[in-house]
């Protein structure tokens, strides 16, 4: 059978785009950089992005587009031995992420509905209410299941028609969506502060912890790390400029962190919401600005809505990568596929989404869902990336150069072969010692 391949250069981008923006952006970069001190971590996580993250993803696109297949597959066809254990570790960081992913996409819809059910006025304690719904475990796992439902569909309808007619649909309308909230962010009374927050750093309180925090968001936004921009990688036509795409991709991704930290800081301070409030931090901030809005209840529907959205297209990618491993390598049809490994990571989510105030669940001293992001984000998705940056720069590298390169044009060749060498997994083993205080 001929391989899928994306539609337009516009659908490619704007499903790697899709996959990169989600739930990281909007949930995750606002209440890590809350949990990390602000704007230090915020510079800090820029830096990483830039010299980690570009490279990293170009090296991803290179094996995928090189190979044509999936994370395993990938890696077997290029080189075999021991190295097809990278796109293991991959699939199995994509189903631990995918799991708990879901849940906080389901409170997405919880609050989408509750926009107009009572959730929008400024007698609600915002955080009271959170806390309340977070601990029904039933709500928690009935949103959950509906939202997997909702991904499994998109993916079981395939690449072209699924992931890329929905993340074209998509993706304009919620950076739109974003844009829009911004400018009511900005002019709220506690914008200074909050921005100073977010903007001023302050070096002293940095730690190992934070860089290694910084460096787990990077790979969860940018998706690196678990093969899926492998994946991604595998369906580009040779038309497309690699550097160019990896370049575009992060540079969107960032963009919409920072929108998202610009509506959620001045918000915060201006409502005395303690912005290290935890995985809560946007269910509770939002809903106060929102209910002193006119129109609020539509804001806040939208809001939710386009977190939705993006999250729905970044959980499509999570579960596309073991999909396009049993299809690749067991001949399964993307139909089973989709459905039987969608529902193992429903069952393997549950207890995430029982694990905030249902029932008392901890590991490692974390609540079972901060525990299964802690493990994937900051321990499997870098460890993912030294191996792939070491495997593009020592094995693959004449194959690694030609396919980022095909046009000849881009000039940086010999440094990012370097990166990978070198500068990336080095780096990237030391900020991990550092942060498990090792270093
Ligand atoms: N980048 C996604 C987000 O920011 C989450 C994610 C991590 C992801 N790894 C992925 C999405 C792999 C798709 C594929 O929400």
């Amino acid at each position: 059978m001929e391989r899928e391949v994306w539609n337009s250069k516009i659908g490619f981008l704007l499903a790697a785009t899709g996959s990169a923006m989600g739930l990281g952006n909007v949930w995750r970069f606002p209440y890590i950089t809350g949990a990390n001190g602000g704007a230090a971590f915020v510079l800090i996580y820029f830096i990483i992005v830039f010299s980690i993250g570009v490279p990293v993803m170009l090296a991803e696109f290179a094996v995928g587009r090189s190979s044509k297949l999936n994370a395993v597959g990938a890696f077997k066809k290029l080189k075999g031995g021991k190295w097809p254990v990278v796109g293991w570790i991959g699939i199995i960081a994509g189903f631990i992420i995918l799991s708990y992913y879901s849940v906080i996409a389901g409170w997405t819809i919880k609050y989408f509905i509750s926009s107009f059910t009572g959730l929008i006025s400024p007698n609600v304690n915002t955080t009271t209410y959170f806390n309340q719904f977070t601990s029904n475990g039933l709500q928690n796992i009935f949103f959950q299941a509906i939202f997997i439902l909702i991904t499994i569909y998109v993916v079981y309808l395939g690449v072209e028609k699924g992931i890329e007619t929905w993340s074209k649909i998509l993706m304009p309308i919620l950076i739109l969506i974003l844009l829009l909230l911004v400018i009511r962010g900005v002019s709220l009374p506690g914008a200074p502060d909050g921005i100073r927050f977010y903007l001023n750093p302050n070096f002293s309180e940095v730690t190992g912890r934070t860089i290694l925090a910084a460096l787990g968001q990077a790979f969860f936004s940018l998706s690196l790390g678990m093969g899926a921009m492998i994946t991604y990688g595998s369906y580009i036509p040779k038309e497309i400029s690699l550097p160019k795409s990896a370049f575009i991709v992060t540079f969107l991704d960032m963009l919409l962190a920072l929108l998202a930290g610009f509506v959620i800081f001045p918000t915060a301070f201006t409502f005395g919401i303690e912005p290290g409030a935890g995985t809560g931090l946007i269910f509770i901030t939002l809903p106060s600005i929102f209910a002193l809005m006119p129109f609020g209840q539509i804001w806040s529907a939208l809001f939710f809505l386009l977190l939705f959205i993006a999250a729905l297209t970044s959980a499509i990618g999570l579960l596309e990568v073991s999909v396009a491993y049993v299809k690749d390598e067991r001949n399964w049809s993307r139909k089973k596929a989709a459905l039987a490994l969608g529902t193992t990571a429903f069952i393997i989510g549950v207890p995430s989404a029982l694990s905030n105030g249902t029932i008392s669940l901890n590991l490692f001293g974390m609540q079972f869902l901060d525990a299964m992001d802690y493990l994937s984000s900051n321990i499997l998705l870098p460890l993912g990336g030294i191996f792939v940056t070491l495997f593009v720069g020592w094995v693959i590298k004449d194959t690694a150069l030609k396919e980022i390169n095909l046009e000849g044009k881009f000039k940086f060749e010999k440094s990012w072969i370097w990166i990978c060498r070198t500068i990336a997994p080095i780096s990237i083993f030391l900020i991990f010692l550092a942060g498990i205080g090792l270093l």
